[in-house]
């Protein structure tokens, strides 16, 4: 057979199509994660919405109807983690995606005030939860022949300057957690990917958890001048990777720290480069003539 003729296995299935497929979403409450919730019930999966917010978690689960259930679960308890375990295979028989997502933007200001409880609430709720997270799901995805973790980490994680120490550094960690748990992993099927947002509209960015609509609206339009694409991110364009990384598409992916930011860790915008390098005026260059 000639390689050309080869066709891969998925050629006909149903793209992105997660019809059966179960899922954990932890900090699905709010922002990111209610996105991202929406997105894999439209997509067909039944998804554990777990959170601190009960109300939010709970009117978001009673919306999506069969589809979807809440949890009250603080990601940086174990058994809290381990219950949310529990939960899933009770209502829906087994995990496939686990989607590690709470967040919060942890201890502000400069290091001489940061106190060692902070240090500790920080990395808990960002990075203990991740460990938890792998640790848990990881035999229950891996005795349904195979799934997929993914963890939200930041564009915080790639570079300092974007938030505050502990959050970057927490960040990075998730990252280097993800790849290296990516390996052993593997053997059983269990892909593990982290994806990195830039500036996503949602309550935490704004800085408040109980930020109204017409706050993130505000800061929607303020942000959108510096962003390279030109709008600010929204939960949606994080749950399409999320979506994507839990599908059979993304199958022979993982280990990867994805950045999905329109473009705003890569550079500065075009109109602050220096004038001389956005306009081909000052000097022309050009090539030696020929022998
Ligand atoms: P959000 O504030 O809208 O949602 C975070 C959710 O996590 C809330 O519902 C909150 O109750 C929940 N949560 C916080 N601590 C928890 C705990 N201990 N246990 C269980 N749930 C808890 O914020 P957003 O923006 O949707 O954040 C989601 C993730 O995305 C976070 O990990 C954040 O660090 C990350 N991120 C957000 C960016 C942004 O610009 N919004 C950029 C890069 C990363």
């Amino acid at each position: 057979m000639l390689a050309l003729d080869w066709v891969s296995p998925m050629a006909d299935s149903n793209r992105r199509s997660l019809a059966d497929k179960v899922a954990i979403v932890t900090g699905g409450a709010s922002g990111i994660g209610a996105g991202t919730v929406r997105r894999l019930v439209d997509d067909g999966a039944s998804v554990l919405i777990t959170d601190l917010d009960e109300e939010r978690g709970k009117a978001l689960a009673d919306e999506l109807g069969d589809a979807a259930s809440f949890l009250r679960t603080d990601v940086s308890k174990e058994e809290d983690i381990s219950a949310a375990m529990l939960e899933v295979v009770d209502l829906f028989g087994g995990l496939d995606i686990l989607f590690s997502n709470a967040g919060f933007g942890g201890a502000l200001g400069p290091i001489v005030d940061t106190s060692v409880d902070d240090f500790d609430l920080t990395f808990d709720v960002l990075v203990k939860s991740v460990f938890l997270g792998v640790k848990h799901a990881t035999p229950l995805i891996a005795e349904r022949g195979g799934g997929s973790i993914i963890n939200t980490a930041s564009i915080c994680g790639l570079r300092p300057g974007w938030g505050p120490h502990l959050y970057t550094t927490a960040k990075a960690a998730v990252i280097a957690f993800t790849q290296t748990a990516a390996l052993e992993l593997a053997e059983s099927g269990v892909r593990c990917n982290a994806i990195c947002p830039g500036f996503i509209a949602t309550p935490l960015a704004y800085g408040r958890p109980d930020a109204s609509t017409d706050q993130i609206d505000k800061m929607r339009n303020a942000g959108a001048n510096s962003q390279p694409m030109g709008r600010v991110g929204e939960p949606a364009d994080i749950a399409a990777m999320v979506s994507f990384l839990a599908s059979e598409d993304g199958s022979w992916i993982t280990g990867q720290a994805i950045t999905v930011d329109g473009g705003m860790n890569v550079g500065p915008l075009w109109g602050d480069f220096p004038e001389a390098f956005r306009t081909s005026k000052p000097i022309r260059h050009h090539r030696p003539p020929d022998r």
